[in-house]
């Protein structure tokens, strides 16, 4: 029985993840930086024109991302794109993040499918109004 449950879950696994690159399988199947940060410099919460959410934690030093985590409730392209944009993002300084654009995760991923696209835009837009907000913090200190 769990082997035949086991066997269907894998066909499942298998037919939801048809049409995409294996680099989009493996980061969505083992996705880094998920999670939270206790009292971050910068903590946004955007949703997508499709309903799905990403929230950023930043941790910023010396102008650096020192630490930088993410949540989503999104599809798996969404967990894989926050993922290489948060792993690009760490250690990088704020005006470096800033350049991080959607065709840099598009071609990382050699082609997200087309109805998948809007999720490589959201984790860079939440990536650049979680360091909009930390700036504007700053400014108004
Ligand atoms: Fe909308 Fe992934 S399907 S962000």
């Amino acid at each position: 029985m769990t082997e035949q449950f086991d066997k269907y879950v894998h066909e499942l696994q298998e037919a939801m993840l048809e049409g995409y690159s294996e680099k989009l399988k493996n980061e969505f199947l083992n996705p880094e930086n998920l999670g939270k940060i206790d009292n971050p410099d910068s903590h946004v919460s955007l949703t997508g024109v499709c309903g799905d959410t990403i929230e950023m934690y930043l941790s910023i030093k010396d102008g650096k991302i020192s630490d930088i985590k993410f949540m989503t409730d999104g599809c798996g392209p969404t967990i894989a794109c926050a993922s290489y944009v948060t792993r690009t993002a760490r250690k990088m300084s704020i005006e470096e993040a800033l350049k991080i654009k959607p065709e840099d995760v598009d071609r990382y991923f050699d082609c997200l499918p087309e109805e998948h696209k809007h999720c490589a835009v959201l984790s860079v837009v939440t990536l650049r109004t979680a360091i909009s907000k930390y700036r504007n913090e700053l400014k108004n200190k």
